[in-house]
């Protein structure tokens, strides 16, 4: 009993039960020592001068002289062990030798790069997303990065906005699921081992809902909106201890995030009672001042740090204002005391107090530069990642001995464009990339054939090589198109108003099609396309966004059918650009269409179908799945109880593959309207041919809960809908009664 007491004691004053003084402690300690200029130094975060990921405004003069003055908190694009130590040497050269954090946007690995974050989700596999994220951090603290601005969990119903990329598409459920695995990946074993990285939510809030799709727009919507669809991944990021938080740089119904205190303030670090900290996007305080919700960048400072952002990214503001707000009496320094010690902690979570020069090591960075284990699961990955929207006659998988294969397109021997927006660039990434065409000739028999024309740039009029690329059809057996967009065609600050392919490549595609040979059209791209005309007239169609360091070896895995693709589309496709915003978890409305070319007097458009091109959570196999035998442990449910649903899915096929078992729910009447499907779970079985296997779901009156008109979450008791299925439109359906 007296030793409980002894650690109390000791706990009470800041001491751990080894008698050793808490990191809270240390911090204490630390904070009494310093200057406020140097407490303010510590809210600072410059770009590193190789390359910048946003408009550059600090010169590197004065950066380095103001680390050495212990001004400068942490730095951003500075990687490698020979460099973050240059860095760090300096840090140790100020007063109080306080390390710098070192962060980088290691968004889809690091150097094995793996599918864009949007194809990722498309394989709804948490367990490789979370593998993905383990190896970037080792490859990434194995150069020296304590931190990465990553998961970026902004939910994304525009795919006009190119920064849909990185994300993880429409769904609030399967965001939250995907952020979290991905946050698990990142911080491993927990901050202090040397392969976990800082992770960080982003962006907050609701970026992603930028008006028009346009990216840095304003966002406008209901506080119940904002908690119901996009706040949800932030706050389970929070509640999963997220090293940090990004926020976005939009205004949110006219307050830009940064200085927004209802997300900062009143529910991240008020009711999430979140104890990281927040560091602004790019310069994003200081462009309080062209949103005209600040005078100048002193005003700017003074809002931004009142309301909760610890963390000045690029600004220059807090370093040049904050000292002086605290003279005047405009910012307590109680506040600034707040900000620092969230930082710190970190610091000393991550050990580098202990050793500032633990993550800058030579000899682990040899061993991550080209980890031949990393990229076989590289590979992997990319193959589960891509989506089988067509497979007319079974014209795939592709025989390996076809006698000639034509690939013809703009991407067939694309290198650094495989990794897509969002990688670090390492120099000889050209070499260590596979194409599409070395991956195909890899797997084909010696005594086979490759042509190859590059037929169309990604985005020009040029078709100067159509002749070209229709003569190399024609010498084919089967001909591969790849077509798509260019890797800088999305990702930040690429939104597009047209979603048709770019330049002359339909163009191209129409041409090759009049040559009457069979057509597969492998699409790369960071979002959801418009291919109308293609998804009409091309026979078989994968969707192979942007895959990675092993791009060209995955396509060809899927192609020859050693891997039967079994991933599901993470947002809608519109059938054209008019269609958007369209997404499968909208409301009703007084007057639904009843199918999908109804255009009486109902919400539709007079000019376009009804339906997307593609729904939410599509995608085929080479395989057929057959789902029968839905069950529900009841029909008439009361308060607190679980309700099982069971489902059997057969493979009828003749490949052995995997599926996405999908199971959604209709809230049938609410004190809001309530959409007409719900995605509340998720499992991806393998299923050998000819067997069947029962999947499992469980639903609580936790899954049913709300945001209603008075932001009361809460569910209520009346009929639901219970639907599984292998998308979500192809479902089965049963309703049940739930009583509180
Ligand atoms: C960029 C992005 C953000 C990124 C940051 C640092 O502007 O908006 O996602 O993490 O700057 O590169």
């Amino acid at each position: 009993m007296k030793r409980i007491y002894f650690v109390l004691a000791f706990t009470a004053f800041g001491f751990n039960a080894f008698g050793q003084k808490t990191i809270d402690q240390k911090v204490s300690a630390l904070l009494s020592k310093m200057t406020l200029e140097e407490k303010v130094g510590q809210l600072v975060q410059y770009s590193g001068f190789e390359y910048a990921t946003g408009p550059q405004n600090s010169s590197s003069a004065n950066v380095l002289n103001e680390i050495k003055q212990g001004k400068v908190g942490s730095m951003l694009n500075v990687a490698g062990a020979v460099e973050t130590r240059k860095f760090q040497e300096l840090a140790l050269r100020s007063r109080l030798k306080i390390p710098l954090l070192f962060g980088q946007d290691v968004i889809h690995g690091y150097r094995t790069t793996f599918p864009v974050n949007l194809g990722q989700a498309a394989s709804w596999d948490l367990k490789l997303i979370e593998k993905s994220e383990r190896i970037a951090a080792t490859e990434a603290s194995a150069y020296g990065i304590h931190w990465t601005f990553a998961p970026m969990v902004d939910i994304a119903r525009d795919p006009r906005w190119g920064r849909v990329m990185e994300g993880s598409g429409e769904d609030t459920y399967l965001g939250m699921q995907i952020g979290l695995a991905r946050i698990r990946g990142f911080q491993g074993k927990g901050l202090g081992a040397l392969d976990a990285i800082m992770a960080c939510a982003k962006h907050f809030a609701a970026y992603g809902a930028a008006v028009g799709g346009r990216d840095y727009n304003s966002v406008d919507m209901s506080l119940r909106q904002l908690n119901e669809t996009y706040l949800p991944p932030f706050k389970a990021a929070a509640e999963a201890g997220v090293a940090t938080f990004m926020n976005s740089f939009n205004d949110i119904n006219g307050i830009p995030a940064t200085a927004n205190r209802y997300i900062l303030r009143d529910l991240l670090k008020g009711k999430w009672n979140y104890q990281g900290f927040v560091v602004s996007d790019w310069g994003s305080i200081g462009e309080m001042v062209p949103h005209g919700y600040a005078k100048d960048n002193k005003e700017a400072a003074e809002k931004a740090l009142l309301a909760g952002s610890d963390m000045d990214m690029e600004s220059r503001a807090y370093m040049a204002e904050l000292p002086k707000l605290v003279q005047e009496g405009k910012v307590d320094p109680k506040l600034i005391d707040e900000a620092a010690r969230r930082i710190l902690i970190k610091k000393f979570e991550m050990g580098l107090f202990d050793d500032p020069y633990r993550f800058s090591n030579e000899k682990r960075q040899q061993e991550q530069t080209d980890n031949q284990e990393n990229r076989k699961f590289g590979r992997v990955f990319g193959s589960k990642s891509i989506v089988l929207l067509k497979n007319e006659k079974n014209i795939l998988p592709l025989s390996k001995s076809t006698k000639t294969v034509a690939l013809i397109g703009p991407f067939g021997k694309e290198t650094s464009a495989n990794h897509g927006f969002w990688s670090v660039a390492f120099k000889d990434d050209h070499q260590r990339i596979v194409t599409q065409f070395d991956g195909i000739k890899n797997q084909l028999d010696k005594n086979s054939t490759l042509l190859y024309a590059k037929g169309c740039n990604a985005d020009d009029q040029d078709r100067s090589m159509f002749a070209e690329a229709v003569e190399t059809a024609r010498k084919a057996d089967v001909v591969i198109m790849t077509l798509g967009e260019g890797h800088a065609m999305s990702g930040e600050a690429k939104s597009r108003s047209n979603i048709h392919f770019s330049g002359v490549q339909e163009e191209l595609l129409k041409e090759i099609e009049k040559t009457g040979k069979p057509v597969i059209l492998m699409i790369n791209a960071g979002r959801p396309l418009v291919f109308d005309w293609a998804a009409d007239h091309v026979p078989a169609i994968l969707y192979t966004w942007w895959l990675g360091t092993e791009a060209g070896n995955s396509i060809a895995d899927v192609l020859f059918g050693t891997v039967n693709p079994g991933g599901k589309l993470p947002m809608t496709f519109p059938r054209t650009e008019g269609q958007i915003p369209v997404y499968y978890n909208h409301y009703n409305t007084g007057r639904p269409a009843k199918n999908n070319t109804d255009r009486n007097y109902v919400s539709a458009y007079i000019d376009l179908d009804n339906d997307p091109k593609f729904p939410f959570g599509y995608g085929l196999s080479y395989t057929q799945f057959k789902y029968a035998d839905m069950n529900l442990s009841s029909a008439n449910l009361k308060g607190s109880q679980t309700l099982k649903i069971s489902v059997s899915v057969s493979n009828t096929g003749n490949y052995d593959g995997e599926e996405v078992v999908q199971l959604y729910i209709r809230d049938i009447f609410g004190k809001v309207v309530r959409p007409v499907k719900e995605l509340k779970g998720f499992e991806k079985v393998f299923i050998k041919k000819g067997e069947t296997k029962t999947v499992t779901f469980t639903l609580t009156p936790e899954n049913l809960k709300f945001y209603d008109d008075q932001l009361n979450y809460d569910w209520e008791a009346g009929e639901f809908d219970i639907m599984v299925g292998t998308d979500s439109r192809n479902v089965q359906t049963k309703r049940i009664n739930w009583l509180k």
